[in-house]
């Protein structure tokens, strides 16, 4: 596949590029009011994911309303543990849920380590349309939840303030935990390597829960299980984001990974130091800037280039976008990266 903008495949091998490559976390959906329009349409979040050649134009939108410098394959990190048999819900203004949870050995004897062509197929055909319908434009960036996150939601059953059920179980059964951690690491790998035999030309890691775990529950419980998927995957570059763990970035530094993506609270600088100098960094911009006027939006994202200036650096937010930012607000970020 010859690309027309591969920027973003070069900047994460650590090639030198004619300028930093911009896309946004959760640039599918939330934002474009083309997605709500399609999405009014349909029954629910589930049938537009399940759905191929619709996921696949939702992927697109922001390629060619935002002008961004990779589409990131519309889905959701949910789909994994569905497919190891948790079937979840996606409950209109409150997220996900999860009608049955782990609890028990018994429970963890129910699930499966699936074949993603079966559990899967409808993200892993998503892809195929998609990298047909962009014909090299940009490259199409895969993902998955990071074990800690996908077990949090296994465990809590839906989102939480301090996901004190998952930590505890971490506490009160580290053989289960272990064990899990283990089986949705295995679907991860599988999941991933479909995705790039599909046509994912990156994938990335969202450990989106990561900032809730202590430093030595991180050690134990996260990181081993992130450097083991790390190593499975040679095809295609990985970016590993671990939002919050502020504690772990030298340890980052040394993951069999090609991105370290960095939320607002990491400062660029510093992380550089930490992680070293070989690894390309992603980030950080915080999101809440993009409710500011074009002046400091342009002002602040100027700033956060600076800091990045001198190594390999995707330009990006610190997390992704809010529902509610303006588009517009989001043209001037990518603008003003694409200018500087
Ligand atoms: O980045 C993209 O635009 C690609 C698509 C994508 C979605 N979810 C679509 C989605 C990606 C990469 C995700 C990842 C995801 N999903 C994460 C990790 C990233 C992060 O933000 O930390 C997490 C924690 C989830 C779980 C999840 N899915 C929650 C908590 C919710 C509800 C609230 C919300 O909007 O985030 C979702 C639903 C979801 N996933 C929506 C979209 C576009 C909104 C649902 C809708 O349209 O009704």
């Amino acid at each position: 596949m010859t690309y027309q903008n591969d920027l973003i495949i070069r900047t994460a091998k650590g090639e030198p590029t004619e300028r930093t490559p911009v896309w946004l976390m959760r640039q599918a959906g939330r934002i474009l009011k083309e997605y709500r329009e399609l999405r009014s349409t349909l029954s629910g979040f589930k049938e537009l994911v399940e759905t191929p050649h619709l996921a696949a134009e939702v992927t697109i939108q922001p390629v060619d309303l935002l002008n961004v410098d990779a589409a990131i394959i519309f889905s959701d990190i949910l789909v994994v543990p569905e497919a190891m048999g948790l079937t979840y819900e996606m409950i209109e203004k409150k997220g996900p849920h999860f009608p049955e949870t782990i609890e028990t050995e018994n429970d963890l004897n129910k699930l499966i380590i699936p074949d993603p062509y079966e559990g899967l197929e409808y993200t892993l055909e998503a892809i195929k349309i998609t990298k047909k319908e962009l014909d090299g434009r940009v490259p199409i960036i895969g993902f998955a939840g990071a074990p800690w996150t996908i077990f949090s939601y296994m465990i809590e059953g839906g989102g939480s303030k301090t996901f004190s059920k998952a930590k505890k179980m971490l506490y009160v059964n580290p053989t289960l935990s272990h064990k899990l951690l283990e089986m949705i690491t295995q679907t991860t790998i599988k999941y991933l390597k479909a995705q790039t035999e599909c046509g994912a030309e990156i994938v990335q890691l969202f450990d989106s829960w990561a900032g809730i775990l202590s430093e030595e529950q991180y050690k134990e419980f996260a990181l081993p299980y992130i450097s083991k998927i790390c190593d499975s995957i040679d095809e295609v570059p990985v970016t590993v984001f671990a939002k919050g763990a502020y504690f772990m970035r030298k340890e980052m530094g040394k993951l069999n990974c090609r991105t370290i993506g960095l939320d607002w609270n990491m400062d660029p600088i510093l992380s550089r130091e930490l992680i070293g100098p070989e690894k390309t960094l992603q980030g950080n911009l915080d999101p809440c800037v993009l409710y500011s006027d074009f002046k400091t939006i342009e002002q602040k994202t100027k700033e956060m280039l600076e800091k990045f200036k001198g190594h390999s650096h995707i330009a990006n937010l610190g997390h992704g976008v809010y529902p509610d930012i303006s588009p517009d607000a989001v043209r001037c970020f990518i603008d003003t990266v694409k200018a500087f």
